[in-house]
């Protein structure tokens, strides 16, 4: 049998509990409209594009807010302090765009005109396509931080965008599910072939550029079509 002291107990958590996950939900907003503004940075981009060179560099564009339970995963993992301020500080792809191209010449033109704006700021580019990580895996990685203006002013986001090419991509996806199906310890004969066809990746990459090349004689030289 509830006292009226439980009661008055049970609603001063619950208007805490729904403070928290107004104040969650805030934050995450924040991250909503980060992406927001470089996908329709993207989307100009592309567009532009294809309006003026009859040529479409971006395949494929995919974008997500990290989950609740990533964001608590992540904290406990890195051992960060759990406020809002150190998660804001210290993780970084709470808001992430992964940009697929078709060529490798394209993962570079597009980063130059997306970085070339004079509201983004780079806060960090791990370059993998230059250096691959040891398992082969290869993508341009940046943290760019992007303006969103809120009725509280502004507001810097930080804004993890992946650039890919579509071999890159097609092998970083199996890879990944290879890497959950044997909970982080791919056995060592699987590595080598995932080495192997990371090579050949890179390969088709290589020979897909060199035919582009001779199709378009270089699509950064292709005639400005008038309308
Ligand atoms: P997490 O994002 O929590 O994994 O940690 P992190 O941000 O410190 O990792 P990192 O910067 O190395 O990689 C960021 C993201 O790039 C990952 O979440 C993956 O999407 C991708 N990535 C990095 N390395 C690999 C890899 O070896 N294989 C695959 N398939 N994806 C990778
Ligand atoms: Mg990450």
């Amino acid at each position: 049998m509830s006292t009226p002291l439980d009661e008055q107990q049970i609603t001063v958590s619950a208007s805490s509990l729904r403070a928290m996950r107004d104040e969650f939900q805030r934050f995450l907003m924040e991250y909503r409209f980060g992406l927001q503004e470089i996908e329709t940075k993207i989307s100009i981009l592309r567009e532009e594009f294809h309006e003026m060179h009859d040529y479409n560099p971006i395949e494929h564009v995919s974008s997500r807010v990290k989950s609740p339970d990533s964001i608590v995963e992540k904290i406990q993992r890195r051992g960060i302090e759990p406020d809002f301020d150190s998660v804001r500080a210290h993780i970084t792809d709470i808001a992430g765009i992964r940009i697929t191209c078709s060529f490798v010449s394209d993962v570079y033109r597009l980063f130059d005109l997306l970085t070339a704006q004079d509201d983004i700021t780079v806060r960090e580019v791990e370059d993998y396509i230059a250096t691959p990580k040891g398992n082969g895996y290869k993508s341009l990685h940046t943290i760019l931080e992007v303006p969103v203006y809120l009725s509280t002013g502004r507001v810097d986001v930080p804004v993890e965008v992946q650039f890919r090419t579509i071999a890159m991509d097609f092998w970083a996806s199996l890879e990944h599910k290879i890497y959950y199906k044997y909970e982080r310890q791919v056995p060592a004969h699987l590595l080598g072939q995932l080495k192997d066809a990371a090579d050949a990746a890179a390969e088709l990459d290589a020979r897909m550029a060199r035919l582009h090349q001779q199709i378009r004689g270089g699509a950064a030289s292709a005639p400005t079509r008038l309308v």
